[in-house]
């Protein structure tokens, strides 16, 4: 399976474009000779982007500023992409949160599942029929390492990358023969704007250099990961170890593990 070609009319829309992995998948499509539709809330620093991507690699990018948290915002811009060409789709945006679900806000933890889930799945629900009937396209759903164990102060999150990793991983499945594919991209540690937004503290300092990919190392390894038409792409050593142990090792020997590890770090 390869990518769809890239022509002018048809876009690849990126969620979560203005920082981090996403960014980087605009830098790494554009690249290629791909047209973007870069979403995000920040519309300055998608505009800087879109600028830069324009007169760089001469590709037309369109910037559309939206929450996607935000159910009425997220119908309005589907409304608008189905009557376009979106031959990728990138679905990116996303957030953590970091300590005991009962001791956060409330409101922030439904943010974070109408965001990581519920935005996910309307895209997909969304834009996927077209893309059948049509007989062409390609999906990359970010979903993370984190969703393949508990992890104990961080359980919104895990429990939200959960949903992604099995949503990409079974439309995988579902969509062979259909000329559509799904990738999931499962990072471990990316150096980006997350740890910030999540306020993850000391956690991050903890972790070991080599432990780290950077967005561009990840976003290269969903492109060709996409072009493959490969089922689960995990950029870097340590996040592939995590990966597997996160998926084999018992929850009885884990989950007690995880419980240090993430209680004790911040
Ligand atoms: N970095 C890591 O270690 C890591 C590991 C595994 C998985 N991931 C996943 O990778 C994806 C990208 O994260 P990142 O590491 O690149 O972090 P990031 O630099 O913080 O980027 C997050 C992106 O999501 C967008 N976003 C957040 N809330 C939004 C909302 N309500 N509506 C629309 N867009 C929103 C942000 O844009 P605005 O703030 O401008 O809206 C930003 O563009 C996420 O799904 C994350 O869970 C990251």
């Amino acid at each position: 399976m390869s990518l769809p070609a890239a022509t002018a009319e048809s876009r690849v829309v990126i969620t979560g474009a203005s920082s981090g992995i996403g960014a980087a998948l605009g830098e790494s499509f554009a690249r290629r000779g791909y047209s973007l539709i870069l979403i995000a809330r920040r519309e300055d620093r998608l505009t800087e982007l879109a600028d830069r991507l324009r007169s760089r690699y001469l590709v037309d990018v369109d910037v559309i500023a939206c929450d996607l948290a935000d159910a009425a915002a997220r119908e309005e811009l589907l409304d608008q992409l189905k009557v376009r060409e979106t031959s990728i789709i990138c679905l990116n945006a996303g957030f953590a949160t970091y300590g005991r679900i009962a001791e956060l806000d409330a409101a922030r933890e439904r943010e974070q599942v109408a965001l990581n889930v519920v935005a996910v799945h309307d895209f997909v629900v969304g834009l996927l029929p077209k893309m059948i009937f049509r007989g062409s396209g390609a999906i990359l759903i970010t979903g993370s390492t984190a969703g393949n164990q508990p992890s104990p102060n961080n359980s919104t999150y895990a429990a939200s990358k959960a949903f992604a990793n099995t949503l990409a991983e079974s439309l995988h499945a579902e969509l062979a023969g259909t000329g559509v594919s799904c990738t999931l991209l499962a990072p471990g540690p990316v150096r980006t704007e997350f740890g910030q937004v999540a306020d993850l503290g000391a956690i991050e300092e903890h972790l070991p250099d080599f432990a780290w990919v950077s967005a561009e190392q990840a976003a290269e390894a969903a492109l060709r990961g996409l072009a493959a038409g490969r089922r689960r792409i995990v950029p870097g050593v340590i996040a592939k170890v995590q990966d597997v142990g996160g998926r084999l090792t018992p929850r009885s020997i884990l989950s007690p593990i995880l419980r240090r590890v993430y209680g004790d770090m911040r």
